[in-house]
Parts: C-alpha cells; structure tokens; sequence
C-alpha cells in the first residue's frame, strides 16, 4: 500500500510516499518512508518575527506542485502508483489549507485515486506508530506551536483530550520568548541552545501548577515573567539571555514533569489491565533533548516508556500525514469531492472548547 502525503498547514510545504508494511506474518502494521521533502518558510518569515498567513499562502501556492514532483522522485515511484493521497485539511491556516485539500482534490479528479482529507493533529499522534510500532492505547502529549495537550489514544479516530492549554501553546511560548531576547524565529531550537551554557537557577520563574481538578496548562504568566527579566536586566549580556534560556526551559520541564507523572496515574486508573506503557511525544517542541530527556525519567519512575519520534518526524512533515492516510486506508470511507478544509478542528470533538485547543498557525 502506498500513499502520497501532502502538508500545508501552516509554514512548511511537504510531500512525502510512505509504504504500508504489515501482512500475517507481521500483523502488527507500520511504516516505510520512501521520501520526505519539507520546503520550510522559515526565511520568508524570519523578518516579521512568526509566520504571516498571507506569505505563507503565496509560498504554499510557488511550491506544492514540485514539492510533490520531488517526492515522487525521490520515492522512485509514478503518481499512478499510489493507492491513495492524504492531505491535512485543518487545524491551520486557511489560505495553506486551501492549497493542499484544492491539489489533492484535482490529482484525484485527475487519476481516479481517492484521497482522504486528515486532521494534521491525528498525523501527529500516529506518528508514533509509523515509527516504533506503538500499539492501541497509548498517552500522548501533543506539544507543537499551536497545541499543548495530553491525550487518551484508544484507537484510529477515538481519543480524549484529558488536558490543554488555556492560554499559549508551548512552542508559541518558546518562539515568544526568542522573539523577546533577539534570537529568531521559530524559537524553539534558538532557547534550547542558549539554556545549554545558561544558569537555570538564576531566574525563579513560575510554574503554574495545577489544583486537583484541574490539569490543564497555562503559559501566560510565564511569558509575562520572562518580559520582565528582561527589562529588569536590560541591556542583556550573552550570559543574561542564556540564563533567562535555561531557567525558561526549566519552568517548562518542571510543569511537564508534574502534569506527565498525573497524566500516567490518571491513564493507569482508565486503564486497568495495560500491557504495554508508552507516552508518545509528538509536535515540535518534542525535538527539545532536555524535555525528552526528563519525560524519559519521569516515565522511569512509573515503568513507562517513553517514545520520541526522530526530530525530523515530531516537527512538521507530509510522512505523518501518509501515514494518517494509511491508517485510514481500508478502515475508513475516502472524502468526497465537496470535503472543506477547517481551520480549528480539535481531535476529541466532544472536549470543551478552550482557545489553546484545536486551534495552530497565526503565531505571528
Ligand atoms: O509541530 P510543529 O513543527 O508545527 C506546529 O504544528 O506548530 O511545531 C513547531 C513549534 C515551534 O513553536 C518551534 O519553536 C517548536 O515547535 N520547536 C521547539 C524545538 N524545535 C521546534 N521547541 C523547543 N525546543 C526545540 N528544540
Ligand atoms: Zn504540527
């Protein structure tokens, strides 16, 4: 089985051909990347600080088609091959979405191939089951630019959203504060690498904790303690950024720490007779080494294991929306032609609708 894999969504352009491997003497289905093409915007971006809805449309629209034309390429493979064509139709940017769901649409109109229309979030969350073979159930937290969540993954198309962000998603209060301290867009990398010959005890900053009930994230205030380290110390040495770096990405690590070990206490409980603990970390903050460092431990402590993807595959790709595809292939009705993108399309339809949920892209 073979499908070509288009994404949009917001600032990267990508395509990718992923093979289904899994038949009776490997039942237990998983991936194989044939290709993997990611044109970032970055550049296009870089001097408005975030991504600008507008140019990335533009650039989505100059691209696509030989992005695809490369994957294919690359893959070695003919369109004509593919047994079906995925395309992430939402959360995100509308003029990006419309890009990809209008050319998926048209190569599928052209060839006869069916195409099914997916939810850049679920590509995030079967990521880890391309990958490392993850089995049904697993916890997930989703970390990326526009989302900040834990999940119940019971299956294809059945997860729950136990927590979200209120406010900020994490990536975006990454990107936040590099933008504050100079160092560029997208932030995430440009923190992580300053906290390395930073001190994290020198700034005590907050870290919102949550009361019994309630588990979900908050970043805000974090973000309005670091603006005012940085006035308080203004004009900032290398080492005062580095330090305000370090003691950021130790809030952060401190507040993930405590909601992933409720998280795993909460899941066991739902989850009686589980044989196999994983938390799957996917999005793009999940490329940050110290965060997967500590999640590992934290993991640890209960007999958990932690699956990362490779970093490539947590940040945004077109092989997570193949993949999607895949799953899909065979379980689910392709998409009709009148599909729509959406621009907020949470995962758990029945959560309570909270800004930080279902909701990516706009980060500027
Ligand atoms: O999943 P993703 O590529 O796009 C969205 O769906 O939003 O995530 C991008 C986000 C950006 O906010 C970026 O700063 C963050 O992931 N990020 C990181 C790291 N690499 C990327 N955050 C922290 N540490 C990193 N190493
Ligand atoms: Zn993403």
């Amino acid at each position: 089985m073979l499908v070509l894999g288009i994404e949009t969504s917001c600032d990267e352009t990508a395509a990718s051909i992923v093979e289904r491997i899994g038949d009776t003497a490997n039942p237990i289905p998983h991936g194989n990347i044939l290709s993997n093409v990611v044109h970032s915007q970055i550049e296009e971006h870089a001097p408005f600080g975030g991504v600008v809805p507008e140019i990335a449309s533009r650039a989505h629209l100059s691209k696509l088609d030989f992005i695809i034309e490369k994957a294919l390429l690359d893959a070695g493979k003919d369109l004509t091959d593919m047994d079906a064509i995925a395309v992430t139709a939402g959360p995100g940017l509308m003029g990006g979405l419309m890009t990809g769901l209008m050319t998926a649409k048209a190569l599928s109109a052209a060839t006869g191939i069916p195409f099914y229309a997916i939810n850049h979030l679920e590509g995030h969350a079967l990521t880890g089951r391309l990958t490392n073979q993850v089995q049904f159930p697993y916890l997930l937290l989703l970390v990326s630019g526009g989302h900040s969540q834990f999940l119940e993954v019971n299956g294809l198309g059945d997860y729950t959203r136990l927590a979200t962000t209120i406010d900020d998603a994490l990536g975006e209060a990454f990107d936040k504060t590099a933008k504050l301290l100079s160092l560029g867009h997208p932030g995430g990398p440009l923190v992580e690498q300053a906290a390395k010959s930073g001190d994290p005890k020198r700034f005590q900053f907050p870290r919102p904790l949550p009361k019994k009930t309630d588990m979900n994230f908050s970043f805000s205030g974090l973000k309005t303690a670091v603006r005012k380290a940085a006035q308080d110390n203004a004009p900032l040495s290398n080492q005062d950024v580095a330090d305000i770096c370090a003691s950021f990405q130790q809030a952060i690590v401190d507040v993930l720490k405590n909601r992933t070990r409720k998280m795993i206490a909460k899941f066991e409980n739902t989850h009686p007779n589980l044989e196999d603990k994983n938390l799957v970390v996917a999005g793009g903050v999940a490329a940050n080494k110290r965060i997967a460092e500590v999640l590992t431990k934290t993991c640890e402590e209960f007999g958990w294991s932690l699956i990362a993807p490779p970093a490539n595959l947590c940040t945004d790709n077109a092989a997570m929306i193949a993949w999607a595809g895949l799953e899909h292939l065979g379980n689910s009705e392709p998409s009709p032609q009148n599909v729509a993108p959406r621009s907020r399309w949470p995962l758990d339809e029945t959560s309570k609708s909270i800004i930080g949920s279902g909701r990516r892209g706009a980060k500027a």
